[in-house]
């Protein structure tokens, strides 16, 4: 009953979306050019909304409906939709032409910033997405160590590269989307995080490892923070091999303060793959680390590691909104307090409501990144491995679906929290999950 209300109060509201919908999925597969970007709402009957504007905190489909959006345009929008500062640099430039396939000074700035900022990036290679950067830092430290194997994190992403598109969304042991090598194959080994078992495998790979790379906090697996004591110990273990440890802080970098999240961690890798926020909302990747391996792709050296395609690599509008945005973000010191605390204290105070009335609905994430469960049944604090293995896809989407249908937007439950969302945005969302929390998880879904 809920379901089938709930879809039908999403179709009355998105009749253009319902419509372009239909023409999506006759020319792009599956109606997307990313894979999440369904909201999983096809799976309970439903279809994406088709967004057409953005102001702080607000996005608007073509329907003029308007969302509270905690998507943040992939988490790469931490000052807001269109934030004027950025708007105001990016017209500037424009009068000048915006792609030239050239080196521009823009680059050097950005690249001289994040170096200031990071004492663990000594040098830095720009590309355009983090896909690429997390490709290409492997790529380095295969050559660096002259050592085949990488191991990642299950669940951790970092693009659907042929390198590291092992054990993730739903396929475990090893297991690649179709179309790719075996793990084995590939040189691919995954652990998981916060395990001790972990180091037995790299103790016992320990000749053969070139890297180990995983996010600080697991993103695209699903807000999972990983122990500071199990990081600090990767630390430990990859110094005592001579493996190279990379922090894939693409959705990290700059989220939590003006920095790299190894900073305040005081953990720092040899590589870092960098991309989103540090482009302002524009396409950017970006490998930086110590300057003996990261030099390793200059043209110049004897030994090169070919990292240098990309026709828009170094991209100037990227550079530019990057450079702004950091900037910006440099000043940002309050809010970066206020968003980490609103986001730890929505986590707080939804899974207290979860548990208080036993619905399998669970909200993960740190600081400021907020994503949300559902699972088949109800378990108290759950388990990383618990979350996994009992996901509810289906009620998750009815979820998406409840809450598109109450202005809310986000993906992976939610996502994050923006500089432009106040304390009373907290309250919507605390106010609306606690009137569709039971619903969706215990309403039939026939
Ligand atoms: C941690 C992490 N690494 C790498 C990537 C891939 O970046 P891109 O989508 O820019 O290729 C993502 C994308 O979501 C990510 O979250």
């Amino acid at each position: 009953m809920f379901l089938k209300e709930e879809l039908g109060i999403f179709e009355r509201n998105h009749p253009k979306s319902k419509k372009l919908w239909e023409k999506a999925i006759k020319v792009l597969p599956g109606g997307i050019s990313h894979n999440i970007r369904t909201f999983g709402l096809p799976i309970i009957g439903g279809f994406p909304i088709f967004i057409s504007s953005s102001s702080g905190p607000y996005v608007k489909d073509i329907d003029d409906n308007k969302y509270l959006d905690f998507w943040n345009g992939h988490f790469a929008m931490i000052l807001g939709h269109n934030p004027p500062e950025i708007q105001e640099i990016i017209k500037q430039h424009l009068q000048n032409g915006w792609h030239f396939g050239t080196n521009t000074p823009y680059q050097i700035e950005l690249a001289s910033k994040l170096i200031d900022d990071n004492p663990g990036v000594e040098k830095v290679r720009f590309c355009t997405s983090g896909t690429e950067a997390t490709m290409y830092a492997t790529r380095l430290a295969r050559a660096y160590t002259n050592r085949k194997l990488i191991a990642k994190a299950v669940m951790g992403w970092h693009g659907a590269s042929d390198t590291l598109c092992y054990d993730v969304g739903g396929l475990v042991n090893g297991k690649a989307p179709l179309g790719q090598l075996k793990a084995e194959e590939a040189g691919i080994i995954t652990f998981t995080i916060n395990q001790d078992d972990s180091f037995d495998m790299i103790q016992k790979n320990s000749s053969q490892l070139a890297a180990i790379i995983l996010e600080p906090i697991l993103g695209g697996g699903g807000g999972f923070a990983v122990n500071v004591e199990f990081l600090k110990r990767l630390r430990e273990e990859t110094e005592k091999y001579g493996i190279l440890l990379i922090f894939d802080e693409v959705i990290t970098g700059y989220r939590f303060n003006d920095s790299l999240l190894q900073n305040n961690l005081k953990i720092i890798p040899d590589l870092t793959t960098m991309g989103k926020i540090i482009g302002g909302g524009f396409p950017i990747g970006a490998i930086g680390g110590k300057e003996e391996i990261i030099e390793l792709s200059s043209p110049q050296s004897k030994s090169q590691v070919l990292i240098g395609g990309g026709t828009f690599s170094g991209y100037p509008l990227s550079m530019i909104a990057g450079l702004k945005t950091l900037e910006v973000l440099k000043k940002s010191q309050q809010n970066y307090s206020r968003i980490n605390e609103e986001g730890t204290s929505l986590i707080h105070r939804l899974n207290n409501f979860f548990n208080d009335h036993k619905l399998p609905v669970v909200a993960t994430g740190f600081k400021s990144i907020v994503m949300l469960h559902v699972m088949s049944k109800w378990i108290k604090n759950p388990s990383f491995n618990e979350i996994l293995e009992f996901a509810d896809k289906r009620r998750e989407a009815l979820l998406q679906l409840a809450l598109f249908n109450r202005g809310i937007s986000g993906l992976h439950g939610l996502g994050a929290l923006s500089m432009a969302n106040t304390h009373e945005h907290i309250i919507q969302v605390m106010n609306v999950m606690e009137e569709i929390a039971e619903p969706v998880s215990q309403s039939s879904l026939n």
